[in-house]
């Protein structure tokens, strides 16, 4: 194939892993992504009527293994969406078979696992990209409009709270630490994502306290302070303790814009509130698929050769922050004597 007819062909995908997730929402983005097909999808053996059942669904192959999905020549991209721990090792091996890789946040748990993939990425000449979905919805391109037009000032604080519960014993992987589970490296990454794109640089100084829900042996809720310099703070807390919430403020030197829910998904609009001195104004965008979005941006990428627009810098800066977290929340505080508190709520 001449490179003017791989431009022009269609990208086609092999997804590793059958979850419920990726059945109700990656792969029909893939599937109705123009210039994009949804040809493979592979289970681990011993799960091989997933693969099948949803092969199936989407009219695609199933593979009996993740490595015969990579072996497939007619597979350029792949999507990873495997438990953390896998991340780093499932992106090397499809980058060795030549595939453009699309992996699910987090792309790895410290910064030398993005260092390993993106020289791999070099060395085969493919696009490699952490999806962070959220970035692609046109809620959080216009939260960047309106703080570049200098309606709430220059940007001193960011505020970003992130959570969704998810109960003991469920078996859910993000309570496996064997799996890379705790809430750090699962809804964490969005809280600790928002401030580093809005300051587009990593902090000077974090400081976090990471808490564990008793009979979990996975950090489960955090809070967290990060020091970006010259005034500049962020405020972040995540959690898989509490409800719902995805909710980020970037306040400047004249206002305050608030995204509602940054995950705003199918259906549901986004909602922008803008306060400053002139007062309280509302901004409703429409509700738009980031899923899709940032498989129509990935494909941009691939076939454009094109940087894509998540970068492997970024990532690298993002594993390098979550590494920090924890690293200081093994540190510890400065105990307060509480001895001399009468309140019953001690
Ligand atoms: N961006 C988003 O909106 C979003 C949402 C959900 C999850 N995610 C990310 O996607 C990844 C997977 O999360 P999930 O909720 O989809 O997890 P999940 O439902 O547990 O699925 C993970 C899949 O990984 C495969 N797998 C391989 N080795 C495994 C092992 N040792 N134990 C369990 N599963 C194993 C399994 O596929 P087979 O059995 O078919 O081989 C399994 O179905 C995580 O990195 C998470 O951060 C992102």
């Amino acid at each position: 194939m001449t490179a003017h007819d791989e431009r022009n062909s269609t990208l086609r995908w092999g997804v590793l892993g059958a979850t419920s997730y990726i059945a109700t929402h990656l792969m029909p983005a893939i599937a109705a992504t123009p210039g994009c097909a949804l040809t493979a999808v592979a289970s681990r053996p011993e799960r091989a009527a997933a693969a099948a059942e949803l092969g199936r669904a989407f009219g695609a192959t199933a593979h009996p293994d993740y490595a015969t999905l990579l072996a497939d020549p007619a597979i350029e991209a792949v999507y990873i969406p495997l438990p953390n721990t896998e991340h780093v090792d499932w992106t090397l091996r499809a980058l060795a078979a030549g595939k453009h890789v699309l992996v699910e946040k987090p792309m790895a748990m410290d910064e030398d696992g993005c260092a390993r993939v993106e020289k791999a990425a070099e060395a085969a000449s493919r696009t490699v990209m952490e999806a962070f979905m959220y970035r692609f919805h046109p809620q959080q391109l216009r939260a960047a409009e309106i703080l570049a037009s200098g309606e709430i000032g220059e940007l001193r604080l960011v505020r970003a709270s992130f959570a969704f519960r998810i109960e003991s014993g469920s078996g859910n992987i993000r309570l496996d630490p064997a799996l890379g589970g705790g809430a750090t490296w699962d809804v964490g990454c969005y809280a600790v994502d928002v401030p580093l794109l809005f300051f587009g640089q990593a902090p000077q100084h974090v400081s976090a306290r990471l808490s564990s829900r008793p009979g979990l042996t996975v950090d489960s809720s955090a809070v967290a302070t990060m020091d970006f310099g010259r005034g500049r703070s962020a405020v972040v807390d995540y959690s898989i303790d509490y409800g719902p919430r995805a909710a980020y403020e970037l306040q400047g030197t004249r206002g305050t814009l608030m995204v509602r829910n940054a995950w705003a998904m199918d259906g549901e609009d986004g909602v922008i509130t803008v306060l400053t001195e002139n007062g309280v104004r509302e901004e409703t965008v429409p509700a738009a698929n980031h899923y899709q979005r940032q498989v129509e941006a990935f494909a941009r990428a691939v076939r454009n050769g094109a940087p894509a627009p998540m970068s492997l810098t970024e990532s690298r800066r993002t594993a390098r922050v979550g590494s920090a977290l924890v690293a200081s929340a093994a540190v510890g505080g400065v105990a307060v004597d509480t001895s001399t508190d009468t309140s019953e709520a001690r």
